[in-house]
């Protein structure tokens, strides 16, 4: 029988149930054990990775599943290269990439780009971020990290820092925890860069316990797990509005002092100012090992939508 991925869009972490994210991670550590070897569960299948913003990590562990399947890959990067500057709409460009591809990798900066795309294509579309609202896969890799460092995603006190209100990545991974059943999720931010209210609606609605802060300070010593954002500056339209927030909260040694020695901190990367270096050299941090995810998950994904066992 053929997974809720097969052939499917990937557009929003809440199109998904508990289990078919648990099939994922099945998938993923496979995938993990077989991450040296370059596989053909893929030969013969174009993958296309349209990337109209800015991205390393996203891009590179796509390109590089994509490969250790044995799929090719082409790829685009940025508006200024592309025929979009010479006046090329967006629906053009998607209805050429699925005429010479077999699945596409959109991200953009327009809130609704991946699932406009999706109408267009005969193919499947993954949403690699959408403006400040979705950014799917890396809740995937988020929730993958979680589970391989405490065994389980239930039953954790999270704490998720930054700004909760441009970042498509903690939107994404607050979406995520409700498909889950965390102890409480403790929504950290400067006010002006609060949660938006159709996200806490989404967490009323699923039952999820959770409480607005706006200070790590007063919840360090409750979390298992602390999920970092930076300032997204180029979603903030206002620049007065960034220059009052910038450097509004940091992780720092002194702070973690006060939490517990199993505590891990996460983040999608990349980060700015938002963490002391000097934790990355801790135990807490888990960053790196988050980011290495991104392979295996993303390799577990593509298997699932062309319907391939590893
Ligand atoms: C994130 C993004 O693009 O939303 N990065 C990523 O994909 N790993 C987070 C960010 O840019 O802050």
């Amino acid at each position: 029988m053929k997974s809720s991925f097969y052939q499917h869009d990937v557009l929003s972490i809440l199109d998904f149930s508990r289990e078919d994210l648990e099939l994922l991670f099945g998938y993923a550590e496979r995938m993990e054990k077989s991450i040296d070897t370059k596989l053909s569960l893929l030969f013969g299948k174009m993958v296309a990775l349209a990337f109209f913003e800015p991205s390393t990590r996203t891009r590179l562990s796509f390109e590089v599943a994509a490969k250790r399947l044995g799929a090719d890959v082409i790829s685009i990067t940025g508006e200024e290269s592309l025929s979009i500057s010479k006046g090329e709409s967006l629906a053009d460009t998607i209805r050429m990439l699925d005429t010479y591809s077999d699945l596409i990798v959109i991200r953009h900066r327009y809130e609704g780009a991946a699932k406009y795309a999706a109408e267009i294509a005969r193919h499947p579309v993954i949403n690699a971020g959408d403006g400040k609202q979705h950014h799917p896969t890396q809740a995937m890799i988020d929730l993958y990290t979680v589970k391989k460092l405490f065994g389980t995603v239930d039953g954790l006190n999270y704490g998720i820092l930054g700004d909760l209100r441009y970042g498509r990545a903690s939107t994404s991974f607050i979406f995520s925890l409700t498909l889950f059943k965390p102890k409480k999720v403790y929504l950290i931010s400067p006010e002006s860069l609060r949660v938006r209210e159709e996200v806490l609606h989404v967490l009323k609605e699923r039952g999820v316990v959770y409480e607005e802060r706006r200070s790590l300070g007063d919840v360090i010593e409750e979390l298992d797990v602390l999920y970092v954002i930076r300032i997204q500056r180029e979603r903030i339209p206002d620049p007065i509005e960034y220059e009052k927030v910038k450097g509004s909260y940091k992780v720092t040694l002194d702070l973690l002092k006060r939490a517990k020695k199993e505590l891990k901190i996460l983040h999608p990367l990349p980060k700015v100012d938002e963490i002391d270096e000097r934790i990355d050299n801790t135990p807490h941090a888990a960053y790196f090992i988050q980011a290495k995810y991104g392979i295996p998950v993303r390799m577990a994904l593509l298997a699932l939508i062309f319907g391939v066992e590893p």
